[in-house]
């Protein structure tokens, strides 16, 4: 009996001291508003789990001091890696020195950390490439090497506290500029500068308003409008409200990127052109590939050592491949890989 009871005992002191071994992995994702980060952050939590993690999942409720405070508390107890999505990339500086004086690896997950050298990694998605995806279509739609013209176009992007923001614009403007330059494309609103077009914390009510102001102002005389080039789904959806109730004309195209449930929606309705789907789950999967890779002292794996300048150092990336989607390949792509469920797109 005492030898089944040591031996029990052993068994439980074995289990408890792998448990206490078990590292932990901080994730600090911006909000829980948008559809996308609820998607990142639960994909994480599994994948990291299921490797054997602990984790702390923190959302900061899109406000910079939570995610301060998340953040430094994470090094505080003592997280063995950090991953971070930033609300804004140049606010975390003083947790990022913490988490350097303490050697914790911090990953950069989606959105860059600038202004600091205390960023391990970044993994995300080709952000130039999202948005020359998003222009290489509106040049298609429009055939714009083609077609007589001229075109008018509107343009919105995302939040300039934000570096993606930035990448995803110039990947479109990259594209389109030309024809603007020649008049093949013309800008009623004469907005066509970052500064003039990006929406603060990606809102889309942000969106709507100054696209209600465009609106009023330029397209009230019946103004056709041709394209709206939308840098993501949250702004997309806010253009598309203020299309559907103060715009008669012929409905113009609209891009957008995450694919979102709504505009899925939009898109299977015909009210979104298109969209630029990333898999949250190809994300997450690659993090947590470096996650690994980092606690185990392996090669820590990169495709891009050029790209993302943090105003400090130049971070080594992975970029993953994000995809076009638009009402044609939405089935394949997001329902019969089992990223929605039919259900979820039904009206
Ligand atoms: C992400 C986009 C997203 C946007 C708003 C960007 O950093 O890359 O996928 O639409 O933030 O949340």
């Amino acid at each position: 009996m005492k030898k089944i009871l040591a031996v029990l005992l052993c068994a439980m002191m074995l289990l408890s001291c792998t448990a206490a071994l078990a590292e932990k992995v901080g994730v600090a994702m911006p909000t829980k508003d948008l559809q996308r980060w609820n998607q990142d952050g639960a994909n994480m939590e599994a994948m990291l789990k299921e490797a054997g993690y602990e984790v702390d999942l923190q959302y900061a409720n899109n406000d910079v001091n939570t995610q301060l405070t998340q953040v430094q508390t994470m090094v505080d107890n003592d997280c063995d890696v950090i991953v971070i999505a930033a609300i804004e990339g140049s606010s975390l500086g003083s947790a990022l020195e913490s988490a350097k004086a303490k050697n914790i690896p911090v990953i950069a997950y989606d959105r860059l950390l600038m202004d600091s050298d205390a960023v391990s990694y970044y993994a995300t998605f080709d952000n130039y490439k999202v948005g020359t995806v998003q222009g290489e279509f509106v040049r298609d739609a429009l055939d714009l090497d083609n077609a007589e013209g001229p075109f008018n176009i509107e343009f919105t992007a995302g939040d300039p506290g934000d570096n993606n923001a930035g990448f995803f614009f110039n990947g479109a403007m990259d594209v389109l500029k030309p024809y603007i330059e020649s008049g093949k494309l013309v800008v009623p609103s004469g907005q066509t500068e970052f500064e003039q077009v990006a929406t603060p914390t990606w809102k889309t009510d942000v969106a709507q308003a100054r696209a209600e102001d465009i609106l009023a102002s330029n397209y009230a005389d019946g103004t056709e409008l041709d394209a709206w080039l939308c840098s993501n789904d949250s702004t997309a959806l806010g253009v598309t409200n203020a299309l559907e109730a103060n715009y008669v004309g012929k409905w113009p195209i609209i891009t957008g990127q995450d694919c979102d449930i709504q505009n899925t929606k939009n898109m299977i309705a015909g009210k979104q052109a298109m969209s630029v789907f990333k898999d949250t789950r190809t994300l997450a999967a690659q993090v947590v590939k470096m996650v690994g890779q980092i606690l185990k002292g392996e090669e820590v794996e990169v495709n891009d050592t050029e790209t993302y300048n943090n105003n400090v150092i130049v971070v080594p990336s992975f970029l993953c491949a994000p995809v076009f989607a638009n009402a044609d390949n939405y089935q394949e792509l997001l329902v019969d890989s089992g990223y929605y469920t039919a259900d979820q797109l039904a009206d």
